[in-house]
């Protein structure tokens, strides 16, 4: 076996091992991908299911759009679990200036990127201090740490950004910025971005949700991101940006009474 095709294996296991946190209670279908960066670093991304079906994120996406919140545009590589759909393949084209080379059904490359030998997952959690879990510090430390999510939002289509923070029960933080598309149906949120990198990266549940816009002191979660909060993160509190003020602060099942729960369409 080559070099490249020994690269392209281990990149294949550790797919497989990360589509094991998919959240994937209606279909069942464990998809996950690993995007290879320049310097060796991974990036995990897997399939999040939703009960209304059309705001599920696919691995290849939920990768993506980690990396762009991060402003890491040096991909390599990415390799999936399962075939890439059309629609995954059509995403890409979101990233202008790379020649992606779809070697096989499963895997892309890109022509010309240094291909280097896998190394370990990229750090994108933050330990928060034992401890302050719950108090005004943590609050503090969240909604800047949204707005500082929000400086890194790719926005050609708005210029409109927007970032979250989450933390989660095993005392981490991971944030998240919106990632648009010339395909406005592709666009993910700040808040979903940062969830479903949380699950990604095989967090525990959010505990707190902070949500920066700064360019509309005080807004609030869109309908599509209230509905995935409310089924990802049901307990957690969403805490939305007031500028100079105290942060806004509801229950994530306010933000959506009577919301439409996928109970009886789970198979897992
Ligand atoms: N956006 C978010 O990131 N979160 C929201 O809750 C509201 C909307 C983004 C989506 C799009 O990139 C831009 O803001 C305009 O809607």
């Amino acid at each position: 076996m080559d070099h490249v095709n020994t690269i392209l294996k281990t990149l294949l296991d550790e797919a497989h091992t990360v589509s094991e946190r998919s959240y994937a209670p209606y279909s069942g279908r464990k998809e996950g991908v690993i995007v290879l960066l320049e310097d060796g670093s991974m990036v995990p991304g897997v399939r999040v299911e939703n009960a209304s079906f059309q705001l599920t994120i696919t691995p290849l996406i939920n990768a993506i759009t980690t990396l762009y919140a991060l402003e890491r545009k040096d991909l390599s590589a990415i390799v999936s679990n399962v075939p890439f759909t059309e629609s995954e393949l059509a995403y890409t084209s979101l990233l202008s200036g790379y020649n992606w080379e779809l070697v096989a059904a499963n895997v892309l490359m890109i022509a010309g990127a240094h291909f280097p030998e896998p190394t370990t997952f990229l750090e994108v959690t933050k330990s928060l201090l034992a401890g302050s879990d719950g108090d005004q510090e943590t609050h503090s430390t969240g909604i800047q740490a949204a707005r500082k999510a929000a400086g890194s939002a790719f926005i050609p289509e708005s210029d409109f950004p927007v970032g979250c923070a989450i933390t989660t029960t095993d005392g981490l933080m991971v944030t998240g910025a919106n990632v648009e598309h010339s395909d406005w149906s592709q666009i993910l949120c700040a808040e979903r971005n940062a969830l479903s990198t949380a699950i990604s990266y095989g967090l525990k549940e959010p505990e707190n949700i902070y949500v920066s816009c700064p360019k509309l002191i005080g807004g609030t979660p869109c309908g599509a991101c209230r509905q995935v909060i409310v089924e990802l993160a049901p307990r957690a509190t969403v805490w939305m940006d007031a500028g100079n003020a105290a942060p806004n602060a509801m229950k994530a099942t306010d933000l959506l009474p009577g919301h439409f729960t996928g109970d009886v369409l789970k198979r897992t």
